[in-house]
């Protein structure tokens, strides 16, 4: 599983059951990051559009949501190993992320240039080449020496850097085949014409996710850009802002997109210690349709969980809290279907103990019956 801040991996079984319980038969997912909300969705038989600014998230779209039954599985098999043979190759990952910086060690920075600069070789399809960028993706994440983000790396190579790389297969995905963008949202919201439904996961604070993702970035567009700083960042993340990453910008960018949306169904998720304040992203949404809220407590990200520390290793400062509420707010035109989504969430499943685990909670009410169980970890309401 990638390690993506924000990603909606528990969320995923309660938005896909929300969405199945509306009338709709497609979603576009604006702000798609690993596709998880959208591969679910897929699963569930909705044709999805997979959006998102990064080409990573772009290369993910195709790999999960674009590709279906015409993708040749035995000749994606026999390209993977084809690349995974290939002898190792000192190129611009080694030389930037294993020695300017030390994102990975440099025997796997070596076969990640043969491997790139392989695909680059090939003749391909987009679907191919997002399998293969994917799979390129995965195996770097499985073996980099990060707490999750590419800001900083750590100073003792990680244990599971000494891992090889490894090229697998991108899971098949159940369901219908959908399509891929890379746009901004803001500027797709007004043009997404017969859509059913919009699911909306902006980011939530000033970190940006190709800062944060940035060799993932430069893996998948094999730019070999200027670089910056101990992390070796792109160039570009200095000019390819998101509006989302400004406490002055992002909810004005958000009301706006919501008033751009021509779907006639929203479902939106927002974190309570985010720069959006939910309660007053409900209030607008009433504005287009009948509103229900689901509530879900998490344990915070396990940055929160060790602690604030000095570049000595010493705990400075305090952290502030440890868990939080995720928000999901589903807005249309029927009163009963939005009940009937909010009544269908089941409790999201319980994540490993170190990633933390939503904690139940029993309060709250529901317009419509809720099946055993549900009400112990989720508080739904669902206001007209
Ligand atoms: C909270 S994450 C989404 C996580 C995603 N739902 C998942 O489960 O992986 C927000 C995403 O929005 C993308 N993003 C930021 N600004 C954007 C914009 N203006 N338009 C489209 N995508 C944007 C980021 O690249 C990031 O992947």
């Amino acid at each position: 599983m990638i390690k993506y801040l924000g990603s909606k991996r528990t969320l995923v079984p309660v938005i896909g059951a929300v969405a199945s319980a509306l009338p709709v038969r497609s979603a576009v997912d604006l702000f798609a990051g690993t596709t998880r909300v959208g591969q679910e969705l897929r699963r569930r038989g909705l044709a999805v559009v997979s959006n998102d600014v990064t080409a990573f998230s772009e290369a993910f779209g195709q790999a999960y949501i674009a590709a279906g039954a015409e993708v040749d599985r035995s000749r994606l098999r026999r390209l993977l190993a084809g690349l995974a043979a290939l002898p190792p190759l000192d190129g611009y990952v080694t030389e930037t992320f294993c020695r300017a910086s030390r994102y990975l060690r440099p025997e796997n920075g070596m076969r990640i240039d043969a491997v790139r600069a392989g695909i680059d070789r090939l003749d391909l399809d987009p679907v191919e080449r997002g399998l293969l960028l994917t799979s390129l993706v995965e195996a770097a994440d499985r073996v980099d020496s990060t707490c999750g983000v590419q800001m900083a790396y750590l100073k003792r190579w990680a244990a599971r850097a000494s891992n090889p790389l490894e090229l697998r297969e991108p899971e098949p995905i159940a369901g219908p085949s959908g399509t891929v963008t890379c746009a901004d949202a803001n500027d797709l919201a007004g043009a997404l014409h017969g859509a059913d439904l919009a699911y909306v996961d902006p980011p939530y604070n000033q970190h940006s996710y190709l800062g944060n993702y940035h060799v993932w970035e430069t893996l998948v567009r094999g730019d070999e850009p200027e670089h910056y700083g101990v992390a070796c960042k792109r160039a570009d993340c200095r000019t390819r802002k998101s509006a989302y990453n400004s406490r002055r910008g992002a909810s004005a960018a958000l009301a706006d997109l919501l008033g751009r949306l021509t779907t006639p169904w929203v479902v939106v998720s927002l974190s309570d210690e985010g720069f959006h304040d939910p309660a007053a992203v409900e209030e607008g949404l009433r504005g287009r349709g009948h509103v229900g809220v689901l509530h879900v407590d998490f344990k915070r990200y396990v940055g929160a969980q060790i602690g604030i520390h000095n570049p000595a290793g010493e705990r400075v400062g305090r952290v502030s809290h440890l868990r939080n509420t995720e928000w999901i707010l589903v807005c249309g035109p029927d009163r009963r279907a939005v009940a009937a989504a909010i009544g269908s969430a089941p409790p999201p499943a319980v994540p490993r103990a170190r990633t933390g685990s939503p904690r139940s909670r029993a309060t709250g009410t529901t317009a419509a019956s809720r099946p055993a169980g549900a009400a112990s970890a989720i508080r739904g309401t669902a206001r007209a």
